[in-house]
């Protein structure tokens, strides 16, 4: 099977750099950003803050007065006063040093007092906004994207959704290490949202993640694998690692 556009950089540094690159871009086309948690990104938004603030000081009010953005998910029972939620990720890694206005950085409301109802909310204020210009993805180690969890269909819609073992083992992490403290659900943009984004960025490092992405890319699109519907989307770049592209098949 044809491999998507895939760029293979050196490493995670090289690829947050050619990430920023492109999202500088798509902020200056006007394009509403899709934008992504987890730790791949901390890398990716350094060093989009880093271009941005290395702009003469007007035109980043300009690009940052015309920031629209949308992120993918957040943790049901988080608030942005949770430090281990997805809005504070984000304020942390974007909101602050680029100094955005409160409310830019659009997510669903993990304190919502009905989630579904909130995640129906999301979707709507996003379709209001006329959908999303450039999605970036990271890769869920057992192949989800935003957290649509396997086995997920290309038709699912933002919901509220249970988070797999395997999620909670994987963003322990954040949460002292212990995956019983990871929320047990989450409100996700679908892939339905995500696949109707004008282009759509994924982005992986590492080689722990090296066998999923082999599989969401190289064998047929299927449910266990929600990331390997994204094979097709007509604007898919795969930006990744030399250690996260090492089983890849290039040819
Ligand atoms: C998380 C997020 C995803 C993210 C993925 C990878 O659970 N919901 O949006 O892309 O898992 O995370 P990491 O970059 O930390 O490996």
């Amino acid at each position: 099977m044809a491999l998507p556009p895939l760029l293979v950089e050196a490493d995670a540094q090289a690829v947050a750099d050619q990430v920023a690159a492109r999202l500088l871009e798509a902020l200056a086309c006007g394009r509403t950003l899709g934008l992504a948690t987890g730790r791949t990104m901390e890398p990716v938004y350094r060093a989009f803050v880093a271009r941005l603030k290395g702009l003469p000081s007007m035109e980043r009010q300009r690009l940052i007065s015309g920031w629209s953005s949308f992120n993918l998910d957040e943790y049901v029972g988080l608030g942005s006063g949770d430090p281990q939620s997805f809005a504070a990720f984000m304020q942390l890694h974007l909101g602050q040093p680029l100094d955005l206005p409160l409310g830019c950085l659009r997510l669903p409301d993990g304190r919502a007092s009905d989630p579904e109802a909130e995640a129906g909310r999301y979707a709507r204020s996003l379709q209001a906004a006329g959908g999303i210009g450039l999605q970036l993805l990271g890769l869920g180690s057992n192949g989800h994207v935003g957290f649509n969890e396997p086995p997920c269909q290309p038709e699912a819609r933002c919901r509220c959704l249970s988070l797999s073992p395997s999620t909670r083992q994987q963003n322990a992490g954040a949460f002292g290490g212990h995956p019983q403290a990871v929320p047990t659900q989450a409100i996700t943009l679908g892939l339905s949202e995500i696949l109707a984004a004008e282009a759509l960025l994924l982005v992986v490092t590492g080689a722990e993640k090296a066998e999923i992405l082999r599989r969401s890319l190289q064998e047929p699109p299927c449910p266990e694998v929600p990331a390997s519907w994204l094979q097709g989307h007509p604007n898919l770049q795969v930006i990744a690692d030399r250690s996260a592209a090492s089983t890849l098949l290039l040819s």
